[in-house]
C-alpha cells in the first residue's frame, strides 16, 4: 500500500526521489547556463553551406528540446524547423538540410535510425548526447558532437538537450545572438524556484495546488498554438513519466472543432478530467476569446479548470515559466501517488525486449 506524501514534508519529498529528480529539476537554470558557455563553446562546426530547413530529430525527452525550438523560432527564423521522431526521415531532408540528432543516452534506436540515414542523405548533421552509440557514430564519421553531462533523466536535462540547438543557429548566422536572453530565462526561472521548489509551503505553491487539483482525476492540458502548445505537450509527458498517470494535451484553436465536442460521454468519466489552461500574454486575442468561451461549455461537465499564466520577460522566459511549473506539479503528483518520480521500468522494458534481437 503506498503511502501519500505531505507536499510541505521536504524530507518525505526527498526520500521517495531514489534518482534525485527534485535535485536535477533545480539544476535547470544552471543547465541553461552551462550550456550558453563551455558545453558549446569547445564543439568546432563545420562552413555549412546555404540550410533550407532544420529538423530535430530525437524521441521523448530528447524530441521535446525540438518542439521548444520549432516553437520559440517560428517568427524568428527563416527556414522551417520539423521534429522528427521516428527511424525515417521526410523526404524532404538533403544536402540543405541541418539535422540535430539528440539522444540523452546516445543509444535509442530510432534515434540512431534517423542519424544514418540522414548521413546518407548527405545532410549536415550534428549530434546532442551524453555518449553511447551516438557519440561514437559522431566520433567515426567526423560529425560535430555536443557532449553534454550525463546523470539525469533526459526529462531532466532540457537545459541541457534544448540549449545548444539554439547557440549552434546563433553560431552559424541563423539566429541572433540569444546569450543575452538565455542567461535572463535562467535568471528568471531560478527566482521562480524559490516559489514552486520544494521548500515552498503549498500555500503559496502554485506547483504544489496544481498537484492537489490533478490528484485522482484525469489531467488534460490545453495549450495554444504557436505560443504553448508545447508546454502543453510537456505537461503530459511529465505527468506520465514522473508521476505515472495518463494525461492528454491538445490545443487550442483546433480544439474548438473537435475536442469540446466529445465532453457529454460518459458524464461520470468525464467528472473526473480536470482541464488545465495554459495562458501567455501573447495568444491571438480570437484565440483568448474562444478560451472564455470553451470555460463556460465546459464548466458543468468536468471536475474543473485551472488556468495557469506564464510570467517572466521575453519569450524564452515566458516558455520556461509554464515548463517549470508544470514540472514540478508533476514532481508533487507523483509524491501525492506515494510513488518515485524518477524510474520509468516500462520504457526500459520496452527497450531491453527491443534489444533482444
Ligand atoms: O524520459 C525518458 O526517459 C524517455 O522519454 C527518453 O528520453 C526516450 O526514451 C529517448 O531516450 P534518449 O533520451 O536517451 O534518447
Amino acid at each position: 500500500m503506498v503511502q501519500q506524501c505531505d507536499l510541505n514534508d521536504f524530507e518525505g519529498l526527498c526520500r521517495l526521489d531514489s534518482t534525485g529528480m527534485m535535485g536535477a529539476l533545480e539544476g535547470l537554470p544552471a543547465q541553461c547556463t552551462v550550456a550558453v558557455g563551455d558545453i558549446c563553446d569547445c564543439v568546432e562546426l563545420p562552413a555549412i553551406e546555404a540550410i533550407s530547413n532544420i529538423v530535430v530529430t530525437g524521441l521523448g525527452g530528447s524530441a521535446i528540446g525540438g518542439d521548444l525550438l520549432r516553437v520559440y523560432t517560428a517568427g524568428k527564423i527563416s527556414v522551417p524547423v520539423t521534429v522528427n521522431r521516428d527511424y525515417v526521415l521526410p523526404e524532404f531532408v538533403g544536402p540543405d538540410t541541418l539535422v540535430f540528432a539528440v539522444s540523452y543516452s546516445g543509444n535509442t534506436e530510432e534515434t540512431l535510425s534517423a542519424y544514418e540515414e540522414a548521413r546518407a542523405r548527405g545532410a549536415s548533421v550534428i549530434a546532442i548526447t551524453t555518449g553511447g552509440k551516438l557519440a561514437g557514430m559522431a566520433a567515426r564519421d567526423g560529425v560535430p558532437l555536443v557532449k553534454i553531462p550525463a546523470g539525469c533523466a533526459p526529462r531532466a536535462a532540457t537545459g541541457y538537450l534544448f540549449i545548444p540547438t539554439l547557440v549552434i543557429l546563433q553560431r552559424l548566422g541563423l539566429l541572433p545572438d540569444l546569450t543575452g536572453e538565455i542567461t535572463a530565462m535562467a535568471g528568471f526561472i531560478k527566482e521562480l524556484q524559490n516559489k514552486i521548489g520544494p521548500e515552498s509551503p503549498e500555500e503559496e505553491n502554485v506547483s504544489k495546488q496544481i498537484a492537489h487539483k490533478l490528484y485522482k482525476k484525469i489531467p488534460v492540458v490545453w495549450g495554444v498554438t504557436g505560443t504553448t502548445e508545447v508546454v502543453a505537450q510537456r505537461w503530459k509527458g511529465q505527468i506520465n513519466e514522473n508521476a505515472k498517470a495518463p494525461a492528454y494535451w491538445n490545443v487550442f484553436p483546433e480544439l474548438n472543432h473537435n475536442e469540446i465536442v466529445g465532453l457529454e460521454y460518459p458524464p461520470e468519466i468525464l467528472k473526473k478530467i480536470h482541464v488545465v489552461i495554459l495562458r501567455d500574454e501573447q495568444e491571438h486575442p480570437r484565440v483568448q476569446k474562444r478560451i472564455e468561451i470553451t470555460k463556460g461549455i465546459i464548466k458543468d461537465a468536468l471536475d474543473g479548470v485551472t488556468e495557469v499564466w506564464s510570467s517572466g520577460d521575453g519569450d524564452l522566459a515566458r516558455l520556461f515559466s509554464l515548463i517549470y511549473t508544470g514540472d514540478y506539479a508533476s514532481l508533487y503528483l507523483a509524491a501525492l501517488y506515494g510513488i518515485d518520480p524518477g524510474p520509468v521500468k516500462i520504457i526500459d522494458y520496452l527497450k531491453w525486449e527491443l534489444a533482444k534481437e
